[in-house]
């Protein structure tokens, strides 16, 4: 099918590109021309697994072109909208993007086709955008509006793309559902071959579910509020867990094993971050008021997700007892692993408070360097960890990015000040860092004491560390297999 993708931002190159993957002719577009230019020369704007080898082998195959919007809409069979809904000063969603979209559809498109709202909009967005797409009808062209709710999942979007559990469509008449059936038929059919993974044995096939687009519209609110509600409260169980000497992560195992809870989602840490969760809920929360309901479990939901990163530097002043002049090494910028985005990352403002009460902070973090750079210049930034860790009194860990687990322990304890490292997402193996001679502090979980590792075997502890990484090795394949 001819596709148009407007915005070439983490979920319309994405979405453009696996498109094109599964066999569609996709022109994706964005009104940024920087960004375009930068993509036609196979740059990418922004760091996804797998996403820059899928650009260049889709552009290569002549499935995958960069377009102006206008340009994009013409001779489309079908058009994704995936522009920004970014949250305006009170916390609803800006929707000008969309309409500025939706008034070039009208404008430029030739024929009948399908216009299909991915970003994330505030439920009745389509009927709206129904409104706006009134000049294309008036050509007298069948223009049909689906609901189509992204749940991609940065530094996992391409592989979401593949393997996705579920995919929502939110219509008005039947033949809109069947054509956009039609669009994702190798992924329902499981006919195509997995680009991520060659030895992929995944044959689940995802649910199709079909709505009303004002449903489809709140499954995916409600999806991202209940996530981010999921998250508050495990927090706030692991503040119960320290105040009381629990065990979070036991509580949390013992927790996801009721299948009506599940275990995903239940890792506490310094709060969520990122472009979607802070600024869905505070949306939904708009979207509520506006039709008369009060859903202030939701404003909890939010409240305490700000406390957390309070608390976190809170723990660090009570390890470190004065905060100012102490180098501090911090370990992860990025909102979370496998991206680069830093936008709404808990980890800045943990950086921001430190700097603020005048401690010395390196700052390490394998992707997002540069974009953290752009928005807090004044940071000393690493080339790696151990540079960052160099003459620390503290290692904090807030991305919990794959690297931290395998850092030559032994290495960082001869280059920090004083082995202490504070875990904000508890990524750690909390007996492997005391028996390599560090003081071991995390979330709702009790300090582990460093192990005296000149009196300790450091054989012992080499061939631990060998081992463990072996195991780790053997896990992924078999995750992978699975
Ligand atoms: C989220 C949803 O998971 C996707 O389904 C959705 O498509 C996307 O928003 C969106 O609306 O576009 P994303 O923001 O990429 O995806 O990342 P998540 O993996 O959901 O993590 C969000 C935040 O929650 C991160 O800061 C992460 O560190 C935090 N988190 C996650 C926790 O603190 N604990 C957990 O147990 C899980």
């Amino acid at each position: 099918m001819k596709i148009s993708v407007i915005g070439a931002g983490y979920v319309g190159l994405t979405t453009a590109t696996c498109l094109a993957e599964i066999g569609h002719t996709v022109r994706c577009a964005d009104n940024d021309e920087t960004k375009l230019n930068l993509l036609r020369c196979g740059q990418m704007p922004f760091f996804e697994p797998h996403l820059e080898e899928l650009v260049l082998k889709n552009c290569q195959a002549g499935r995958l072109r960069f377009e102006t919007t206008e340009s994009s809409v013409v001779n489309a069979e079908a058009i994704f909208i995936c522009v920004g809904t970014p949250p305006l000063e009170n916390g609803e969603a800006d929707l000008s993007a969309i309409a500025n979209v939706a008034r070039t559809i009208g404008q430029r498109a030739t024929g009948d086709c399908l216009v299909i709202e991915k970003s994330t909009v505030p439920v009745q967005t389509g009927q709206q955008l129904k409104r706006q797409l009134q000049l294309y009808v008036d050509k007298g062209l069948r223009c049909d509006l689906v609901s189509n709710p992204e749940f991609l999942r940065e530094g996992s979007a391409i592989e979401d793309f593949f393997h996705p559990d579920r995919i929502v469509i939110g219509v008005e008449r039947e033949e809109a559902a069947r054509q956009i059936e039609e669009i994702y038929r190798p992924l329902l059919d499981r006919s195509f071959h997995c680009p991520v993974h060659s030895d992929c044995k995944e044959d689940r096939k995802p649910a199709w579910v079909v709505t009303d687009t004002n449903s489809a519209e709140l499954i995916k609110h409600a999806s991202n509020s209940f996530l981010a509600m999921k998250i508050s409260f495990i927090n706030m169980v692991s503040d119960l867990c320290d105040a009381v000497g629990a065990d979070v992560s036991k509580v949390a195992l013992g927790m996801g094993m009721d299948p009506r809870i599940g275990p995903a989602f239940l890792n506490p840490g310094i709060g969520f971050g990122g472009f979607c969760f802070p600024k869905d809920v505070q949306a939904f929360v708009r979207i509520a008021e506006k039709a008369g309901c009060d859903f202030s479990l939701l404003r909890e939901v939010e409240n305490v997700n700000k406390r957390r990163i309070e608390l976190f530097v809170e723990k660090v002043r009570k390890e470190l007892w004065v905060v100012r002049g102490r180098k501090i090494a911090v370990w992860g910028l990025a909102f979370k692993p496998n991206t680069d985005d830093v936008r709404f990352a808990p980890s800045l403002e943990i950086v921001r408070s430190l700097i603020r009460e005048g401690a010395e902070v390196s700052a390490y973090d394998p992707q997002a360097t540069e974009k953290a750079r752009a928005v807090m210049p004044d940071v000393r930034y690493c080339a790696n960890p151990y540079e960052a860790a160099q003459g620390a009194e503290a290692v904090v860990v807030v991305t919990e990015w794959e690297e931290f687990r395998h850092i030559d322990w032994q290495r960082l304890r001869r280059l920090v000040e004083r082995p202490l490292i504070i875990d904000g997402r508890n990524a750690l193996d909390s007996k492997l860092v005391a028996r390599n001679g560090f003081h071991y502090v995390s979330i709702g979980r009790a300090a582990v004491a460093a192990e005296d590792v000149e009196c300790g075997d450091r054989e012992k502890i080499r061939t631990e560390n060998a081992e463990r990484a072996v195991q780790d090795i053997a896990l992924e394949g078999l995750t992978r297999a699975l």
